[in-house]
């Protein structure tokens, strides 16, 4: 069964593209109208696909009505609809921080109170545990859901049950205080999700999929197999995790290093086996591009990562998440100066690191060129006409150069390009049962440049090879008594050896 998940289209002023919903009935003017929605899903569900829709519950824009009717006095009937406290000798109610930098609390002097916003000061908090907030939230899912979607992603779902608000711990370094012990993966998190799955979700058949991080036990608990919240969730330690390790958070130029990749993809599938369903991606609207990333975005080898990467990605147990233009091998656009970003998350770190003088802005612009959403944010690369086909006016944010030979018209008459790969990945997935639901063994798990495991179902093995570098590699398991290649980016193999970037899929049945 193929999905597509959309981003948030619903209104929204944009200050997080999307991801601030100011009426949660109604689609964005710049995407179209309601009738224009309902084509669409009745021409998906005509393809034989399904939908599903972002669900952005934690927060709402400041323009949502509920919100403005919030600020106006401490007895307006939407006033607990979100969380507001007041200040600690003339500074915020505690210290923490937000996760686009900065204090989580804003000050609003209509009423001399501050309310929360775990993202940007436009992103006020719902107060969940405020029961109509919830009723609320459960008539609009159940709406959509009458509607004929077939799911939601949940955005930050993992944090819609606050706790406490007590002062959070100060790393080294850091500006703020830690508040997600009393807001991450609470019990009170779960308890609402039961009761969302009570009051909505057991209603219909659906796809459910938490945006919630947090460590393998925190995914075992959220999409258990007894099916008592979620289907699936999506875990960040591959990917901002491997980031995370100063007091500046996500930014750094780490990469993204063989072992450490390894090890966590490796750990998220065991310990998920036979206990939850597993989500698998490398990329999305709120990461880099993949290739430039994990793989090579070098001409030379752009193309061969690509198919490399996207191999490890289908192959794996668990749901693969595909995002928009990795199919293609879209790569980051790394910008060079601060005006060409678009995105709340760069300016409110700028504003923290730089303005304040703590952090150079040579380091801050290369770091945003390798892990900055808005790499991922540029426009869709339809063919060779101005603006890669994406509009005849002025795209809202610049197009990659490279969309002369990146595009998704010349991918589609190529059949080698990364987009016909990507199809035979997934035709693979709807004819071979060991691919979905086999078990998952890794290999070589010391092995300095290749990512190597083993997936088995009812007497069949699939050895998945994967040559993560741009050298040949010695490799034992390269070899065709392991079976035939069911699928590789290379026509012709080098029996013992990987040759670089190699991505080789071997079968053996009995
Ligand atoms: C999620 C979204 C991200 C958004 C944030 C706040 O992480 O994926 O794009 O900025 O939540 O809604």
């Amino acid at each position: 069964m193929d999905v597509i998940w959309v981003s948030p289209i619903y209104a929204s002023p944009n200050d997080d593209n999307g991801y601030d919903i100011s009426d949660y009935q109604a689609i964005m003017a710049e995407f179209g109208t309601m009738e224009d929605f309902d084509r669409m899903l009745e021409g998906i569900h005509a393809r034989g696909m399904k939908l599903v829709m972002d669900l952005v519950a934690n927060h709402t824009s400041d323009e949502h009505r509920w919100f403005v009717e919030s600020r106006k006095s401490v007895d307006n009937p939407y006033r607990d609809f979100y969380i507001w406290k007041d200040g600690v000798d003339g500074k915020a109610p505690n210290n923490w921080g937000g996760c686009f930098s900065g204090s989580a609390w804003e000050y609003d002097a209509t009423t001399g109170q501050y309310y929360m916003h775990l993202f940007s000061k436009r992103q006020p908090d719902l107060n969940w545990a405020n029961p109509k907030v919830r009723d609320e939230i459960f008539k609009m899912m159940t709406w959509w859901c009458d509607k004929g979607i077939d799911g939601f992603r949940m955005d930050v779902i993992g944090m819609i049950g606050k706790e406490s608000f007590e002062d959070g711990k100060v790393a080294p370094g850091a500006l703020y205080g830690d508040g997600s012990p009393f807001y991450q993966h609470t019990e009170t998190t779960h308890r609402y999700l039961r009761e969302m799955r009570e009051k909505v979700l057991d209603k219909y058949d659906l796809i459910t999929i938490g945006e919630a991080g947090g460590g393998t036990g925190d995914a075992i608990r959220y999409s258990s197999l007894d099916g008592r919240e979620l289907n699936m969730t999506f875990g960040f330690e591959h990917t901002d995790g491997i980031n995370e390790h100063t007091e500046l958070g996500k930014w750094s130029d780490k990469g993204a290093p063989l072992d450490e990749v390894r090890e966590i993809m490796n750990r998220w599938e065991l310990d998920l086996q036979g206990k939850a369903w597993n989500t698998v991606y490398l990329s999305n609207h709120d990461q880099p591009r993949q290739v430039s990333r994990f793989g090579n975005d070098a001409p030379l080898w752009r193309e061969k990562s690509a198919k490399m990467l996207g191999t490890l990605l289908h192959m794996m147990r668990g749901t693969p998440f595909v995002y928009q233009g990795e199919e293609l091998g879209m790569t980051n656009i790394y910008f060079k100066s601060i005006e060409e970003y678009k995105d709340v998350e760069v300016f409110n770190a700028w504003r923290q690191w730089i303005d304040s003088g703590l952090v150079d802005p040579t380091d801050m612009l290369r770091w945003y060129a390798k892990i900055a959403r808005d790499n991922a944010r540029t426009p869709m690369q339809w063919n060779t006409e101005k603006h890669a086909g994406f509009t005849t006016g002025t795209p809202w944010i610049r197009v990659n150069p490279n969309y002369l030979e990146v595009n998704a018209e010349t991918e589609v008459n190529d059949p080698d390009s990364v987009f016909n790969y990507y199809k035979k990945l997934i035709e693979l997935r709807h004819t071979h049962d060991v691919i979905v639901y086999g078990d998952f063994e890794p290999l070589l798990t010391d092995d300095p440049s290749v990512y190597a495991y083993r997936r088995t179902l009812d007497g069949e093995t699939l050895t998945i090879l994967l040559n993560w570098t741009d050298r040949t590699a010695p490799c034992a398991l390269a070899d065709d008594s392991l079976g035939e290649t069911l699928i590789s980016n290379y026509d012709a193999h080098k029996p013992g050896s990987l040759y670089p970037y190699e991505a080789r899929v071997l079968l053996k049945r009995g």
